[in-house]
């Protein structure tokens, strides 16, 4: 395996259009459920990036058939509360938070133990945001009071509560309760303050029996479980997160433009989009249509000439979390102060992203205050690197990873980038696409 890659020279001005890999969230979940489904379900344009097909292969342990023919996946779903449960099963989520909530979430029902596994990153991150509500809805988790992977999980018998409060805008709280109530057939009902709304276009278009009231800040979600329901096709789209590198790359090379072609454009995915706006970024957003309660179209920008700083709503954290180490960047060419607020659940990512990040700024010489829920920005719109960087030790982080790549070749300065292979976890394309675009780099 490479062990950095070293970038030297500034990527020169691009006009290109470009797909980029399918959208994770959608990705995982179109197995998830095409597991739980009755019947073949074929997904097409799947993500084949780590987390993806680490889902591939615990659906496999878990007894599910799922094989592969040119560009589709064919899954035989065994229905719910079908999977084939036996002693001694481990499951290793590898670096997926995603993944590892959402399955455990698939697993409330299981007569034996089974254990589940994470990376390094994986094993830091907190459990008990779904350990909580899981084990109310009738599972057991053991060790007992342990909030971290490994974790095994188990039927407990014991179904204490039916109505959710999930306070953190967290998708992956939210997906794992409304997944768990699909299998039970009392009702449940969720507050969820807003997150991505992939769930709930699954379960309107599988027609599970769900109600949803939207209000401004909370979304009411009303379920009752099913015994079964149909298999499906899926043709994924291109994912918005990992557009926004190319976004990025775009805002800050002059004289550029890109065209990325059928985007994921949900409204619960927009805040980074919402954010440049703000920030004087113009973005056209063509050819919009709508796919199964998801919207794809065209993205269309260029580079700016002028980046305005921005004092950052609460409102867009949640449709942007993926997005805030890139939009750190912008702002550090920004002209003035930008301010981003109620963020500390960027530090529950793969790496604390809001720490890693902050130093990462101090190093290029981007003066910044960072407390553990927010983080002032003093930008330079004149910012240009000369001197040697090293970016290591952020817990082989992809997004860290990606977004110090888009930095050496829009900065200048000479570059050493620790744990290019971690872009495999959810953007395999990334270098390819750099490269198509004239980007220089050496794998080490
Ligand atoms: C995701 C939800 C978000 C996001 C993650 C994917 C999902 O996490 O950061 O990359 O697919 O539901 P949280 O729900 O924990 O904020």
């Amino acid at each position: 395996m490479k062990k950095f890659i070293s970038i030297k020279k500034k990527i020169k001005k691009f006009n290109k259009v470009i797909n980029v890999d399918g959208d994770k969230s959608i990705s995982i979940r179109s197995l998830i459920f095409a597991s739980l489904a009755t019947g073949k379900s074929k997904i097409k344009n799947l993500l084949e990036s780590e987390d993806v097909l680490n889902t591939v292969n615990c659906l496999k342990t878990l007894g599910i058939i799922i094989h592969k023919k040119n560009n589709t996946y064919f899954v035989n779903g065994v229905g719910i509360n079908n999977f084939k449960y036996k002693k001694k099963i481990t499951l290793d989520a590898g670096n997926s938070g995603t993944l590892a909530r959402l399955l455990l979430s698939t697993l409330i029902n299981s007569p034996f133990k089974i254990k589940l596994t994470g990376d390094h990153s994986l094993s830091k991150r907190d459990f008990g945001r779904i350990i909580d509500p899981l084990t109310n809805l009738g599972a057991q988790f053991y060790p007992q009071n342990k909030k971290k992977l490994p974790l095994m999980i188990k039927k407990s018998n014991n179904k204490k509560k039916s109505k959710f409060y999930e306070k953190k805008g967290s998708a992956q709280v939210k997906s794992a309760i409304m997944i768990a109530a699909l299998q039970k057939k009392s009702l449940t009902k969720i507050i969820a303050k807003k997150s991505r709304n992939h769930t709930e276009n699954f379960f309107k278009f599988l027609n599970i029996p769900t109600k949803i009231k939207k209000t401004k800040k909370l979304d009411y979600i009303n379920i009752r479980g099913v015994e079964k329901f149909k298999s499906f096709n899926y043709n994924i789209p291109s994912d918005i997160s990992s557009s926004l590198f190319f976004i990025a790359l775009t805002i800050l090379t002059e004289s550029s433009q890109i065209k990325i072609k059928n985007v994921n454009v949900n409204s619960t995915r927009l805040g980074a989009i919402k954010i440049l706006k703000r920030m004087g970024i113009k973005f056209e957003i063509k050819n919009i249509r709508s796919y199964k309660g998801e919207k794809i179209s065209d993205i269309k920008v260029n580079s700016p000439k002028t980046i305005k700083p921005i004092d950052c709503p609460i409102k867009f954290n949640s449709s942007a979390i993926d997005e805030f180490l890139i939009i750190f960047l912008i702002a550090a060419k920004a002209k003035g102060i930008s301010y981003f607020k109620d963020i500390g659940e960027l530090n529950q990512k793969e790496s604390p992203r809001l720490k890693i990040c902050s130093k990462f700024l101090t190093m290029i010489g981007i003066k910044n205050k960072c407390t553990s829920n927010s983080i002032k920005i003093k930008g330079n719109p004149n910012l240009q690197l000369k001197g040697n960087y090293v970016m290591k030790n952020f817990l082989k982080d992809h997004r860290v990873f990606m977004m110090s790549t888009i930095a050496a070749l829009t900065l200048g300065g000479n570059w050493k980038i620790y744990d290019p292979h971690s872009a495999n976890t959810s953007f395999p394309s990334f270098l390819k696409l750099i490269k198509k675009l004239g980007g220089e780099f050496i794998l080490n």
